[in-house]
Protein backbone atom coordinates (compact mmCIF):
# COMPACT_ATOMS: atom_id res chain seq x y z
CA UNK A 1 0.00 0.00 0.00
CA UNK A 2 0.78 3.29 -1.35
CA UNK A 3 2.09 5.88 2.22
CA UNK A 4 -0.75 8.29 0.02
CA UNK A 5 -3.23 5.54 0.45
CA UNK A 6 -2.72 4.73 3.99
CA UNK A 7 -3.04 8.29 4.87
CA UNK A 8 -6.60 8.24 3.65
CA UNK A 9 -7.82 5.19 5.52
CA UNK A 10 -9.91 6.26 8.45
CA UNK A 11 -8.36 6.86 11.91
CA UNK A 12 -10.27 3.92 13.80
CA UNK A 13 -8.23 1.65 11.45
CA UNK A 14 -4.81 2.38 13.14
CA UNK A 15 -6.44 1.62 16.49
CA UNK A 16 -6.87 -2.33 15.38
CA UNK A 17 -4.57 -5.12 14.42
CA UNK A 18 -5.20 -8.32 12.20
CA UNK A 19 -6.45 -11.28 14.06
CA UNK A 20 -3.10 -13.07 15.54
CA UNK A 21 -4.93 -16.66 15.08
CA UNK A 22 -5.60 -16.02 11.83
CA UNK A 23 -1.92 -14.61 10.70
CA UNK A 24 -0.38 -18.29 12.09
CA UNK A 25 -3.05 -19.74 10.67
CA UNK A 26 -2.19 -18.32 7.23
CA UNK A 27 1.56 -18.48 7.86
CA UNK A 28 1.07 -22.39 8.01
CA UNK A 29 -1.03 -22.78 4.81
CA UNK A 30 1.35 -21.18 3.12
CA UNK A 31 3.96 -23.63 4.30
CA UNK A 32 1.87 -26.29 3.74
CA UNK A 33 1.25 -25.20 -0.11
CA UNK A 34 4.86 -24.98 -0.62
CA UNK A 35 5.00 -28.65 0.34
CA UNK A 36 6.17 -28.37 4.10
CA UNK A 37 4.85 -31.13 6.31
CA UNK A 38 2.51 -29.23 8.73
CA UNK A 39 0.48 -30.22 11.81
CA UNK A 40 -1.72 -27.58 12.50
CA UNK A 41 -2.14 -26.95 16.31
CA UNK A 42 -3.68 -23.36 15.65
CA UNK A 43 -7.11 -23.70 14.61
CA UNK A 44 -10.11 -22.68 16.15
CA UNK A 45 -12.63 -24.28 14.98
CA UNK A 46 -13.67 -28.21 14.93
CA UNK A 47 -11.92 -30.45 12.39
CA UNK A 48 -15.65 -31.99 11.69
CA UNK A 49 -17.67 -31.62 9.04
CA UNK A 50 -20.96 -30.89 10.14
CA UNK A 51 -23.87 -33.84 10.85
CA UNK A 52 -25.82 -34.21 7.66
CA UNK A 53 -29.11 -33.96 8.99
CA UNK A 54 -28.13 -30.13 9.65
CA UNK A 55 -26.69 -30.03 6.37
CA UNK A 56 -29.90 -31.59 4.83
CA UNK A 57 -32.00 -29.30 6.72
CA UNK A 58 -30.50 -25.97 4.80
CA UNK A 59 -30.79 -28.13 1.66
CA UNK A 60 -34.10 -28.39 1.95
CA UNK A 61 -34.64 -24.82 2.93
CA UNK A 62 -32.87 -23.68 -0.61
CA UNK A 63 -35.36 -26.19 -2.50
CA UNK A 64 -38.77 -24.41 -0.36
CA UNK A 65 -37.41 -21.28 -1.24
CA UNK A 66 -36.16 -19.77 1.92
CA UNK A 67 -33.97 -18.07 -0.12
CA UNK A 68 -34.59 -14.11 0.61
CA UNK A 69 -34.47 -11.83 3.08
CA UNK A 70 -35.74 -12.72 6.48
CA UNK A 71 -36.89 -10.57 9.29
CA UNK A 72 -32.95 -8.89 10.36
CA UNK A 73 -33.06 -10.42 13.59
CA UNK A 74 -33.65 -14.29 12.26
CA UNK A 75 -36.55 -16.12 11.80
CA UNK A 76 -39.31 -16.56 14.65
CA UNK A 77 -38.94 -20.17 14.66
CA UNK A 78 -34.73 -20.34 15.15
CA UNK A 79 -35.48 -17.84 17.82
CA UNK A 80 -38.07 -19.75 19.51
CA UNK A 81 -36.11 -22.76 19.26
CA UNK A 82 -33.19 -20.65 21.03
CA UNK A 83 -35.50 -19.38 23.53
CA UNK A 84 -36.39 -23.34 24.52
CA UNK A 85 -32.92 -24.51 24.09
CA UNK A 86 -31.75 -21.83 26.77
CA UNK A 87 -34.32 -22.17 29.22
CA UNK A 88 -33.54 -25.89 29.23
CA UNK A 89 -29.83 -25.08 29.58
CA UNK A 90 -29.92 -21.94 32.03
CA UNK A 91 -32.84 -22.36 33.46
CA UNK A 92 -33.83 -19.12 32.72
CA UNK A 93 -36.59 -17.58 29.89
CA UNK A 94 -36.51 -15.48 26.96
CA UNK A 95 -38.73 -14.47 24.63
CA UNK A 96 -37.85 -13.77 20.85
CA UNK A 97 -37.65 -10.62 20.83
CA UNK A 98 -35.07 -10.70 23.81
CA UNK A 99 -32.89 -12.75 20.72
CA UNK A 100 -30.74 -10.89 17.68
CA UNK A 101 -29.26 -13.80 15.55
CA UNK A 102 -26.08 -12.48 13.68
CA UNK A 103 -23.41 -13.59 11.61
CA UNK A 104 -21.43 -15.70 14.25
CA UNK A 105 -20.96 -14.85 17.79
CA UNK A 106 -18.23 -12.38 16.57
CA UNK A 107 -20.43 -10.19 14.81
CA UNK A 108 -22.88 -10.37 18.18
CA UNK A 109 -20.10 -8.83 20.21
CA UNK A 110 -19.25 -6.27 17.38
CA UNK A 111 -22.82 -5.20 17.23
CA UNK A 112 -23.07 -5.06 20.97
CA UNK A 113 -20.05 -3.21 21.23
CA UNK A 114 -21.06 -0.44 19.04
CA UNK A 115 -24.52 -0.57 20.86
CA UNK A 116 -23.43 0.11 24.59
CA UNK A 117 -19.50 1.44 24.52
CA UNK A 118 -18.38 4.51 23.15
CA UNK A 119 -15.58 7.13 23.69
CA UNK A 120 -15.01 7.89 27.98
CA UNK A 121 -16.51 4.28 28.48
CA UNK A 122 -14.25 1.67 30.10
CA UNK A 123 -15.17 -1.99 29.38
CA UNK A 124 -12.76 -4.97 31.46
CA UNK A 125 -11.67 -7.97 30.09
CA UNK A 126 -10.02 -10.45 31.64
CA UNK A 127 -6.57 -11.68 30.29
CA UNK A 128 -5.65 -14.13 28.64
CA UNK A 129 -8.64 -13.16 26.09
CA UNK A 130 -10.20 -13.92 23.29
CA UNK A 131 -8.08 -11.49 20.48
CA UNK A 132 -11.45 -9.88 19.04
CA UNK A 133 -12.64 -8.66 22.27
CA UNK A 134 -9.88 -5.50 23.07
CA UNK A 135 -10.16 -4.57 19.35
CA UNK A 136 -13.81 -4.67 19.27
CA UNK A 137 -14.17 -2.48 22.12
CA UNK A 138 -11.46 -0.15 20.72
CA UNK A 139 -13.27 -0.03 17.73
CA UNK A 140 -16.00 1.52 19.13
CA UNK A 141 -13.89 4.02 20.80
CA UNK A 142 -14.05 3.08 24.39
CA UNK A 143 -11.35 1.96 26.38
CA UNK A 144 -10.53 -2.15 26.93
CA UNK A 145 -9.02 -2.22 30.53
CA UNK A 146 -7.39 -5.40 30.54
CA UNK A 147 -7.06 -7.33 34.12
CA UNK A 148 -4.51 -10.30 34.40
CA UNK A 149 -5.38 -13.83 35.81
CA UNK A 150 -3.07 -16.37 37.26
CA UNK A 151 -2.59 -19.84 36.12
CA UNK A 152 -2.93 -20.94 40.07
CA UNK A 153 -6.31 -19.13 40.36
CA UNK A 154 -7.32 -21.15 37.20
CA UNK A 155 -7.16 -18.07 34.72
CA UNK A 156 -10.28 -16.67 36.87
CA UNK A 157 -10.89 -13.08 37.12
CA UNK A 158 -11.70 -12.35 41.14
CA UNK A 159 -14.02 -9.66 43.03
CA UNK A 160 -10.63 -7.98 44.31
CA UNK A 161 -9.43 -7.36 40.98
CA UNK A 162 -12.53 -6.42 39.18
CA UNK A 163 -12.79 -3.48 41.98
CA UNK A 164 -9.51 -2.74 41.69
CA UNK A 165 -9.90 -1.31 38.12
CA UNK A 166 -13.66 -0.18 38.62
CA UNK A 167 -14.13 3.32 37.94
CA UNK A 168 -17.57 5.45 36.89
CA UNK A 169 -16.85 4.66 33.59
CA UNK A 170 -16.55 0.79 33.68
CA UNK A 171 -19.62 0.33 31.78
CA UNK A 172 -18.96 -3.49 31.47
CA UNK A 173 -17.26 -6.83 31.93
CA UNK A 174 -16.42 -9.69 29.14
CA UNK A 175 -16.04 -13.25 30.05
CA UNK A 176 -15.87 -16.13 28.07
CA UNK A 177 -16.77 -19.53 29.63
CA UNK A 178 -15.00 -22.07 28.81
CA UNK A 179 -12.20 -20.09 27.86
CA UNK A 180 -10.86 -19.40 24.42
CA UNK A 181 -7.86 -19.31 25.00
CA UNK A 182 -7.15 -21.38 27.92
CA UNK A 183 -10.04 -23.71 28.45
CA UNK A 184 -10.60 -22.50 31.68
CA UNK A 185 -13.94 -22.82 33.24
CA UNK A 186 -15.51 -20.49 35.74
CA UNK A 187 -16.97 -22.77 38.77
CA UNK A 188 -19.89 -21.97 40.80
CA UNK A 189 -17.94 -19.99 43.36
CA UNK A 190 -15.63 -18.22 40.89
CA UNK A 191 -19.30 -16.72 38.99
CA UNK A 192 -20.91 -16.04 42.56
CA UNK A 193 -18.06 -13.24 43.20
CA UNK A 194 -18.14 -11.66 39.86
CA UNK A 195 -21.84 -11.68 39.86
CA UNK A 196 -21.43 -9.99 43.32
CA UNK A 197 -19.29 -7.29 41.59
CA UNK A 198 -21.96 -7.00 38.71
CA UNK A 199 -24.55 -6.53 41.55
CA UNK A 200 -22.38 -3.87 43.56
CA UNK A 201 -21.91 -1.80 40.19
CA UNK A 202 -23.70 -0.29 37.29
CA UNK A 203 -22.47 -2.22 34.46
CA UNK A 204 -23.56 -5.13 31.87
CA UNK A 205 -22.05 -8.97 32.08
CA UNK A 206 -21.52 -9.79 28.74
CA UNK A 207 -20.88 -13.85 28.93
CA UNK A 208 -19.58 -15.41 26.10
CA UNK A 209 -20.70 -19.05 25.97
CA UNK A 210 -20.07 -20.51 22.64
CA UNK A 211 -17.85 -23.24 24.15
CA UNK A 212 -20.62 -24.07 26.96
CA UNK A 213 -21.45 -27.27 25.75
CA UNK A 214 -18.18 -28.30 25.03
CA UNK A 215 -17.08 -29.37 28.43
CA UNK A 216 -15.08 -32.46 29.88
CA UNK A 217 -14.51 -34.72 32.65
CA UNK A 218 -16.84 -33.94 35.97
CA UNK A 219 -16.70 -30.29 35.42
CA UNK A 220 -19.75 -28.52 34.72
CA UNK A 221 -20.57 -25.10 32.74
CA UNK A 222 -22.27 -23.27 34.85
CA UNK A 223 -23.92 -19.79 33.21
CA UNK A 224 -23.91 -16.54 35.47
CA UNK A 225 -27.53 -15.98 34.14
CA UNK A 226 -28.23 -19.33 36.12
CA UNK A 227 -26.88 -18.17 38.95
CA UNK A 228 -28.52 -14.72 39.16
CA UNK A 229 -31.45 -14.33 37.43
CA UNK A 230 -32.63 -11.63 38.89
CA UNK A 231 -29.92 -9.86 37.14
CA UNK A 232 -31.28 -10.73 33.72
CA UNK A 233 -31.46 -7.02 33.11
CA UNK A 234 -28.30 -6.61 32.86
CA UNK A 235 -26.26 -10.02 32.02
CA UNK A 236 -25.94 -10.47 27.95
CA UNK A 237 -25.25 -13.91 27.07
CA UNK A 238 -23.49 -14.60 23.73
CA UNK A 239 -23.80 -18.45 22.15
CA UNK A 240 -24.06 -19.82 18.66
CA UNK A 241 -23.59 -22.96 16.87
CA UNK A 242 -20.36 -22.86 15.77
CA UNK A 243 -18.15 -24.70 17.86
CA UNK A 244 -20.56 -27.01 19.37
CA UNK A 245 -22.53 -28.40 15.67
CA UNK A 246 -18.69 -27.77 13.65
CA UNK A 247 -20.78 -25.11 11.85
CA UNK A 248 -18.16 -22.56 11.85
CA UNK A 249 -18.65 -21.77 8.03
CA UNK A 250 -22.48 -21.08 8.38
CA UNK A 251 -21.98 -17.62 9.98
CA UNK A 252 -24.71 -18.38 12.71
CA UNK A 253 -24.75 -16.51 15.98
CA UNK A 254 -26.79 -14.57 18.85
CA UNK A 255 -27.39 -12.94 21.73
CA UNK A 256 -29.98 -13.26 24.73
CA UNK A 257 -30.46 -9.72 25.82
CA UNK A 258 -32.65 -7.07 27.79
CA UNK A 259 -35.30 -6.36 24.96
CA UNK A 260 -33.54 -2.97 24.76
CA UNK A 261 -30.66 -3.62 23.82
CA UNK A 262 -31.50 -6.39 21.24
CA UNK A 263 -33.66 -4.11 19.53
CA UNK A 264 -30.54 -1.62 19.02
CA UNK A 265 -28.63 -4.80 17.46
CA UNK A 266 -31.34 -5.18 15.68
CA UNK A 267 -31.25 -1.47 14.27
CA UNK A 268 -28.12 -1.49 14.05
CA UNK A 269 -27.68 -4.98 12.08
CA UNK A 270 -30.29 -3.57 9.84
CA UNK A 271 -28.12 -0.69 8.69
CA UNK A 272 -24.64 -3.07 7.96
CA UNK A 273 -25.87 -6.99 7.56
CA UNK A 274 -29.19 -7.38 7.63
CA UNK A 275 -30.50 -10.84 7.87
CA UNK A 276 -27.66 -14.01 8.84
CA UNK A 277 -28.11 -16.11 5.87
CA UNK A 278 -31.18 -17.63 5.55
CA UNK A 279 -30.54 -21.06 5.08
CA UNK A 280 -27.94 -20.82 7.60
CA UNK A 281 -30.40 -20.05 9.87
CA UNK A 282 -32.68 -23.59 9.22
CA UNK A 283 -29.37 -25.50 9.40
CA UNK A 284 -28.80 -23.91 12.71
CA UNK A 285 -32.56 -24.51 13.68
CA UNK A 286 -32.02 -28.44 12.98
CA UNK A 287 -29.02 -28.26 14.85
CA UNK A 288 -30.76 -26.86 17.82
CA UNK A 289 -33.42 -29.03 17.64
CA UNK A 290 -32.09 -32.42 15.88
CA UNK A 291 -30.48 -35.94 17.56
CA UNK A 292 -27.36 -35.42 19.95
CA UNK A 293 -25.56 -38.04 19.00
CA UNK A 294 -23.34 -36.16 16.86
CA UNK A 295 -22.65 -33.89 19.61
CA UNK A 296 -21.95 -36.85 21.60
CA UNK A 297 -19.41 -38.26 19.32
CA UNK A 298 -17.54 -35.26 18.91
CA UNK A 299 -17.64 -34.15 22.28
CA UNK A 300 -16.30 -37.56 23.27
CA UNK A 301 -13.44 -37.21 20.60
CA UNK A 302 -12.38 -33.93 22.04
CA UNK A 303 -12.34 -35.61 25.62
CA UNK A 304 -9.50 -37.46 24.53
CA UNK A 305 -7.47 -35.69 22.45
CA UNK A 306 -7.80 -33.26 25.38
CA UNK A 307 -6.31 -36.22 27.59
CA UNK A 308 -3.53 -36.90 25.26
CA UNK A 309 -2.57 -33.53 24.82
CA UNK A 310 -2.51 -32.38 27.99
CA UNK A 311 -0.64 -35.20 29.48
CA UNK A 312 1.99 -35.70 26.30
CA UNK A 313 2.41 -31.39 26.87
CA UNK A 314 3.19 -32.13 31.10
CA UNK A 315 5.77 -34.99 30.03
CA UNK A 316 7.71 -31.89 27.90
CA UNK A 317 10.87 -30.82 29.34
CA UNK A 318 10.51 -27.10 30.23
CA UNK A 319 6.69 -27.41 29.54
CA UNK A 320 3.85 -27.57 31.83
CA UNK A 321 0.42 -27.02 31.66
CA UNK A 322 -3.00 -27.36 33.66
CA UNK A 323 -5.88 -29.46 32.33
CA UNK A 324 -8.66 -27.37 30.83
CA UNK A 325 -12.07 -27.56 31.69
CA UNK A 326 -13.80 -27.07 28.45
CA UNK A 327 -13.09 -25.52 25.02
CA UNK A 328 -11.04 -27.73 22.72
CA UNK A 329 -7.94 -25.71 23.84
CA UNK A 330 -4.65 -26.34 25.79
CA UNK A 331 -2.52 -23.63 27.30
CA UNK A 332 1.23 -24.52 28.03
CA UNK A 333 3.32 -22.32 30.35
CA UNK A 334 6.09 -22.57 28.15
CA UNK A 335 8.12 -19.75 30.46
CA UNK A 336 10.83 -22.26 31.98
CA UNK A 337 11.72 -23.31 28.63
CA UNK A 338 12.68 -20.02 27.46
CA UNK A 339 13.87 -18.70 30.71
CA UNK A 340 16.76 -22.04 29.91
CA UNK A 341 17.25 -20.59 26.32
CA UNK A 342 20.68 -21.02 24.86
CA UNK A 343 21.84 -18.02 23.22
CA UNK A 344 20.46 -17.84 19.42
CA UNK A 345 17.13 -19.68 20.67
CA UNK A 346 13.87 -18.44 21.14
CA UNK A 347 13.45 -16.08 24.46
CA UNK A 348 9.68 -15.27 23.89
CA UNK A 349 6.72 -16.93 22.65
CA UNK A 350 6.23 -15.22 19.80
CA UNK A 351 9.74 -16.16 18.71
CA UNK A 352 9.83 -19.86 20.13
CA UNK A 353 6.04 -20.65 17.49
CA UNK A 354 8.17 -19.10 15.00
CA UNK A 355 10.85 -21.34 15.50
CA UNK A 356 8.87 -24.32 16.50
CA UNK A 357 6.92 -23.82 12.73
CA UNK A 358 10.15 -23.44 11.26
CA UNK A 359 11.74 -26.33 12.83
CA UNK A 360 9.21 -28.76 13.19
CA UNK A 361 7.04 -27.81 11.29
CA UNK A 362 4.03 -27.52 14.34
CA UNK A 363 1.94 -24.32 14.31
CA UNK A 364 0.84 -22.88 17.83
CA UNK A 365 -0.54 -19.26 18.37
CA UNK A 366 2.01 -17.41 20.79
CA UNK A 367 0.06 -16.77 24.20
CA UNK A 368 1.17 -13.01 23.85
CA UNK A 369 -1.24 -12.41 21.13
CA UNK A 370 -3.76 -13.41 24.25
CA UNK A 371 -1.81 -10.94 26.14
CA UNK A 372 -0.37 -13.66 28.51
CA UNK A 373 2.92 -13.73 27.32
CA UNK A 374 4.99 -16.90 28.06
CA UNK A 375 2.17 -19.28 26.94
CA UNK A 376 1.25 -21.22 23.71
CA UNK A 377 -2.23 -22.07 23.08
CA UNK A 378 -2.59 -25.81 21.49
CA UNK A 379 -6.05 -26.61 20.05
CA UNK A 380 -7.00 -29.61 20.11
CA UNK A 381 -9.21 -29.58 17.42
CA UNK A 382 -7.25 -32.25 15.32
CA UNK A 383 -6.72 -35.77 14.93
CA UNK A 384 -5.51 -38.20 17.68
CA UNK A 385 -2.57 -39.25 14.90
CA UNK A 386 -1.43 -35.38 14.52
CA UNK A 387 -1.41 -34.83 18.11
CA UNK A 388 0.86 -38.07 18.46
CA UNK A 389 3.20 -36.91 16.00
CA UNK A 390 2.95 -33.33 17.26
CA UNK A 391 4.67 -34.16 20.84
CA UNK A 392 6.96 -36.84 19.15
CA UNK A 393 8.26 -33.66 17.64
CA UNK A 394 7.84 -31.21 20.31
CA UNK A 395 9.82 -33.54 22.69
CA UNK A 396 12.38 -33.64 19.99
CA UNK A 397 12.45 -29.60 20.02
CA UNK A 398 12.51 -29.14 23.86
CA UNK A 399 15.57 -31.65 24.29
CA UNK A 400 17.16 -29.91 21.41
CA UNK A 401 16.60 -26.16 23.29
CA UNK A 402 17.91 -27.54 26.16
CA UNK A 403 20.68 -28.28 25.16
CA UNK A 404 21.18 -25.51 22.92
CA UNK A 405 22.17 -27.44 19.86
C1 LIG B 1 -14.46 -17.08 22.52
C2 LIG B 1 -15.04 -16.97 21.17
N1 LIG B 1 -16.13 -16.22 21.01
C3 LIG B 1 -16.70 -16.07 19.80
C4 LIG B 1 -16.18 -16.68 18.68
C5 LIG B 1 -16.83 -16.44 17.36
O1 LIG B 1 -17.56 -17.51 16.92
P1 LIG B 1 -18.42 -17.42 15.58
O2 LIG B 1 -17.83 -18.43 14.64
O3 LIG B 1 -19.81 -17.79 15.99
O4 LIG B 1 -18.33 -16.03 15.06
C6 LIG B 1 -15.04 -17.48 18.80
C7 LIG B 1 -14.42 -18.10 17.63
O5 LIG B 1 -13.27 -18.46 17.60
C8 LIG B 1 -14.47 -17.64 20.09
O6 LIG B 1 -13.39 -18.41 20.28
Amino acid sequence: MTLSTQSKLARRMALIQPSATVAVATRAAELKAAGRDILSFSVGEPDFITPAHITEAAVRAMHEGKTRYTAVRGVPELRDAICRRSAARRGVTHTPDEVVVSVGAKHTLFNLAFALFEEGAEVIVPAPYWVSYPEQIALAGATPVIVETTEASGFCVSRASLEAVTTPRTRALVLCTPSNPTGAGYDEAALREILAWVAANNVWLIVDEIYGELVYGSFQHRSPLSLAPELKDRIIVVDGVSKTFAMTGWRIGWMLAPKAVAKACDTLQGQSTTNPCTPAQYAALAALDGPTLPVEEMLAAFGRRRELLVSGLNALDGVSCRMPEGAFYAFPNVKDLLSSAKPGAPRTDVELCTWLLDETGCAFVPGEAFGAPGYLRASYATSEATIEEGLRRLNAACTRLRAGT
